[in-house]
């Protein structure tokens, strides 16, 4: 496994070879990550990983200076999973200068939930994964449905921008008491961490109310925020959503099997987890 900083680099170490499959991370991996990788060694062709850590998706006030920077650890995980080439670059290589040019998504994808918590956040994902894209120039990019609304965003750049680039969906990875695996979780005190698995349990509550005919979903909604506030959670939104466009479904489309999905994001402390679940 070849470990590069740079882009001359990486073009280097990736010519003659077929183009690669790539799973863009910003480190501190774990086994969900690693899964990724995993199913990027079925695509065929080298397998790239990027570890960067985006200045332009987190706001000011995030945690993008106490973000986990913990490279070599990393490195070795990927080589344990069969990962070839893992392109680590400095802020200096990747933003030379202020990027001003961006990647715009649109706002009815871009500004819901995530996006109406995180102001720009999906421009900063959009245009750095573009940039990113442009370095490695795979034939594929794997992405979690942990990040659902990312997957979502993501999948609309490469079909409207005629990236010749297929999507490749991983599922989440969980811990044996349910909690989705994210690097976030390593900031959770002991007794956090004990409680964070019932963000993922007030996910798999909802699909029941909807079995018994229920479909008001403000209400559906409401009764699952209301239950993490009762037990110390300050959630930004649970929302049930249509898989195809995270728009609300209509009860019409309930009634008739709409793939659905519903997304949740809550504090807990200070630390902010996200979960999502397909129904
Ligand atoms: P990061 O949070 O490091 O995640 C990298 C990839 O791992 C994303 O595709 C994410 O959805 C996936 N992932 C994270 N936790 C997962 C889990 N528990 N199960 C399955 N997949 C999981 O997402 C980003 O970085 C950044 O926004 C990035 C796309 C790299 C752009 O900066």
């Amino acid at each position: 496994m070849r470990v590069v900083h740079t882009i001359a680099e990486l073009r280097q170490a990736l010519a003659g070879a077929k183009a690669p499959a790539f799973v863009p991370t910003m480190g501190n991996l774990h086994e969900g990550h690693l899964a990724l990788v995993k199913l990027a060694r079925e695509q065929g062709g080298p397998v790239v990983a990027s570890i960067f850590v985006n200045r332009l998706q987190f706001a000011p006030h995030e945690d993008f200076d106490r973000y986990p920077r913990t490279l070599e650890r990393d490195c070795e995980l990927l080589k344990g999973v069969g990962c070839n080439v893992v392109f680590a670059p400095d802020e200096a290589e990747l933003y030379p200068e202020p990027q001003t040019y961006k990647v715009l998504p649109p706002p009815e994808l871009a500004d819901i939930l995530e996006g109406q918590f995180r102001p720009g956040f999906f421009t900063g994902v959009s245009t750095v994964v573009m940039k990113l894209f442009q370095c490695v120039q795979p034939r594929v990019a794997v992405f979690g449905k942990k990040d659902y609304q990312q997957l979502m965003v993501l999948r609309g750049l490469v079909r409207q921008f005629a990236l010749p680039i297929e999507i490749v969906a991983g599922e989440t990875a969980r811990a044996d008491d349910g909690l989705a695996l994210s690097s976030r979780n390593g900031y959770l005190g002991e007794a956090e961490r004990a409680e964070a698995p019932q963000l993922a349990a007030a996910l798999r509550k909802i699909p029941a109310g909807l079995e018994y005919g229920e479909r008001d979903l403000a209400a559906i909604e409401q009764r699952a925020m209301d239950g993490l506030r009762t037990r110390g959670w300050a959630p930004d939104y649970v929302a049930l959503r249509r898989r195809s466009d995270l728009q609300p479904p209509t009860a019409e489309q309930i009634d008739a099997k709409e793939p659905l999905v519903v997304l949740a994001a809550a504090r807990l402390g200070k630390t902010r987890l996200i979960d999502n679940l397909e129904i």
